[in-house]
């Protein structure tokens, strides 16, 4: 399991990330639901090496601390990241784009390329297709299948909904529960926190830094306080 304790990163002199503690169980689906800017790119930045928290924090996988571990050792150990944004390589097909995501392995990559395509069908027959001109929700589905051929354990997602019409989500919300199926433990961050905790067994909502409440993604759901703040519904 990941376990994230007490994690705290600074950006010159503003903390973004204020302790938190966190855990996320093999083979669930976790989330970590928050505002802009409260700081859940930061989190998963932090884990995959990309920033480097403070002093005291600690980040481990099965009691091995991944801080101080470069991005590519820490994929190396089952971890992989699906960035805001996809970050796909337009001028290259989609599946020399699937492709990329195997660079860490050296052996064969058929059976997985054929999973991912049973997952993303709209990818197989795109398979030639320049990945610049596919659509943002196509786009999102490339970048985790990308992420799935470093056959991780651990599938991090920073804001896969982000931009993405809302039936394009449902879909991408329902192959995520089929990864997860499959034996991937996932941890998911997100501003959509409605598709998220429908999604999640187990939630974090994050505030400026902080871990403000926690628990099964549906109790958070029903929650007065989540669903004033992040469902847009009123309390009454
Ligand atoms: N590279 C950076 N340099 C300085 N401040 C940053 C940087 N990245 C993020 N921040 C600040 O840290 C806080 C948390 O950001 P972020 O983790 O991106 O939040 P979220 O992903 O929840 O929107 C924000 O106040 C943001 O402005
Ligand atoms: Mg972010």
């Amino acid at each position: 399991m990941l376990k994230i304790e007490n994690l705290k990163v600074n950006y010159g002199g503003i903390e973004a990330v204020k302790g938190i503690s966190f855990e996320v169980p093999d083979k669930s689906i976790v989330t970590l639901i928050g505002a802009n800017g409260a700081g859940k790119s930061t989190t998963l930045r932090s884990i995959v090496g990309l920033v480097k928290p403070s002093a005291g924090s600690s980040i481990t996988l099965d009691g091995e601390e991944l801080i101080g571990l470069d991005t590519t050792q820490v994929v190396s150990k089952g971890i992989a990241l699906v960035p805001e944004g996809r970050h796909v390589f337009p001028d290259m097909t989609v599946l020399e784009n699937i492709k990329i995501g195997a660079y860490l392995r050296n052996d064969s990559l058929e059976d997985d390329i054929n999973w991912v395509y049973s997952l993303f069908p709209r990818l197989k027959e795109r398979s030639w297709q320049l990945s610049g001109t596919l659509s943002g929700g196509e786009q999102q589905m490339l970048a985790v299948a990308r992420a799935l051929m470093s056959h991780p354990r651990i599938l991090m997602m920073d804001e896969p909904s982000l931009g993405l019409a809302p039936l394009i989500v449902k879909d991408l919300f329902s192959i995520i529960k089929e990864i997860n199926k499959k034996g991937v433990t996932v941890l998911l961050i997100e501003q959509n926190a409605n598709m998220a905790l429908h999604t999640a067994d187990i939630g974090y909502v994050l505030e400026t830094g902080r871990i403000t409440l926690s628990g099964a993604g549906k109790e958070l759901l029903a929650d007065e306080s989540v669903k004033a703040a992040y469902l847009g519904k009123k309390k009454n």
